[in-house]
């Protein structure tokens, strides 16, 4: 099987320079590896949380779209969706928050740490808390365990949530699984050496610092103007300068080959002025990014193309994400109405208790192992075909026995010709309600 990777974009600003270097540039890269399946959409229902501004919603979803189209995703390759175009996200949210416990909901960091402002403040420790902010979190693991993704690539920030995604699927494989694994357990990933870039003055780009530079918005002079306010040291032209530690030679790195690295530091060390540095910062982010920024104008004045390529991916997706959310229903009890078994009954006394069918398992000449299903008049109602391993065809008589019909369609058998179905799911019904009295 493919690795499934996936990552949700939270679609409340614009993105800079930093969500280029930490998140863009490194996803759409792995995105076009072999053997893995990428996904990525914009979180907009988790902005919903964050975000009480339709306009600025709404202009972030186009504004992370088109970027992210610009900085070279291929929407034909991966599946690049909006978190709200697919219906079954919040339908899995709510199977997930049934078996969620509340105390793991209470240690999320970003609900804590709005408890402790409050707290600090004198003010209720659950004041200004909605429920989305508490609940962010189980919204985040329905987007994750949906396509069953393997691997999550975020920042550091947001690990505690694939910790807590896996204990959600953890929890809901025991309850529902039957033996089985329904989801996958996601692992958090992180690119410790880009994870952050610095912002103009030294601290995480961010734009809460206000120390961003922008990634398109602005054009080339936006980005002179940001670069000229990083901050330095105050040596002048000609005075060696010590390239580590300072920010515009971490900016620097994150676009440079190691052959220019090596050139930047020796020319700082040898008295390179900070404003051609700066000027040589700015023409080397130029280059790379000045392309994109062509092809993001092109598409911020075509939002419809925009919109064809989301709603097209958001088709691709449910592909997987429909018919999975079926299983979940079926897996959870909602289903079609159908007879039940014959639990509902009052016991039988064990004397009146009427024969039951039996599985057997033998091995044959050529080695393998079988298991056959045989009425209490003998006749055989199953066949399974060979297996390797004996423990495999243990396996799928314990899951015939205790799922019963629904595991019918999956098992490795046949029916043998001139037995009907029916009497087969009834055999098998009665096996199950044996198991369970
Ligand atoms: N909460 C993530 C963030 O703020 C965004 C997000 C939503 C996400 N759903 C996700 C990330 C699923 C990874 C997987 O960055």
């Amino acid at each position: 099987m493919t690795e499934r990777v996936l990552t949700g974009i939270t679609t409340t600003g614009t993105p800079h320079l930093g969500n280029y270097v930490g998140a863009i540039r490194p996803s759409v890269e792995a995105s076009r590896a072999p053997d893995v399946e990428s996904f990525f959409f914009l979180a907009d229902y988790h902005a919903l949380i964050k975000c009480d501004d339709p306009a600025r919603v709404e202009r972030s979803r186009l504004e992370i779209a088109a970027t992210w189209l610009a900085a070279g995703l291929d929407p034909q390759r991966v599946y690049f969706f909006r978190q709200s175009d697919l219906p079954e996200t919040p339908e899995l949210t709510w199977l997930l928050t049934c078996v969620t416990a509340k105390g793991l909901m209470n240690r999320a960091h970003a609900y804590k740490a709005a408890t402790d402002v409050n707290l600090a403040a004198g003010k209720d420790v659950d004041a200004d808390v909605t429920m989305g902010l508490y609940c962010y979190p189980i919204l985040m693991a329905a987007d994750i365990l949906l396509f069953n993704a393997h691997r999550v690539p975020v920042g550091r920030d947001q690990v505690q949530h694939i910790e807590m995604a896996r204990d959600i699927a953890q929890r809901f494989n025991h309850l529902y699984g039957r033996g089985r694994d329904l989801f996958v357990l996601p692992q958090a990933q992180i690119d410790e050496e880009l994870a952050t870039l610095p912002g103009l003055d030294g601290r995480k780009m961010s734009k809460s610092y206000d120390n961003i530079i922008p990634l398109f918005e602005g054009g080339p002079k936006a980005l002179k103007e940001a670069v000229a306010r990083i901050v330095t040291d105050s040596r002048l032209p000609g005075e060696p300068k010590d390239p580590d530690g300072t920010p515009l030679v971490t900016i620097y790195d994150a676009f440079a080959t190691p052959e220019q690295r090596a050139e930047f530091r020796a020319d700082l060390r040898a008295g390179l002025g900070w404003g051609d540095a700066k000027q040589r910062l700015v023409d080397l982010i130029e280059s790379h990014i000045g392309p994109m920024r062509d092809r993001y104008a092109e598409l911020m004045a075509h939002p419809e193309r925009i919109e064809e390529i989301l709603q097209d991916g958001a088709r691709r997706a449910r592909r997987i994400a429909t018919p999975f959310l079926a299983e979940l229903r079926e897996a959870v009890g909602l289903r079609p109405m159908k007879a039940l078994p014959v639990t509902a009954q009052p016991r039988r006394s064990e004397a009146a208790k009427p024969q039951l069918p039996v599985f057997k398992q033998y091995r044959e000449a050529d080695g393998q192992f079988y298991f056959k299903l045989t009425a209490a008049n003998g006749t055989v109602l199953l066949q399974s075909r060979g297996f390797a391993e004996g423990r495999e065809a243990g396996g799928w008589v314990k899951r015939l026995k205790t799922e019963g019909a629904a595991a019918l369609a999956e098992a490795p058998v046949e029916i043998p010709a001139g037995v009907a179905r029916e009497d087969v799911e009834a055999a098998l019904g009665a096996l199950v309600a044996a198991s369970e009295e």
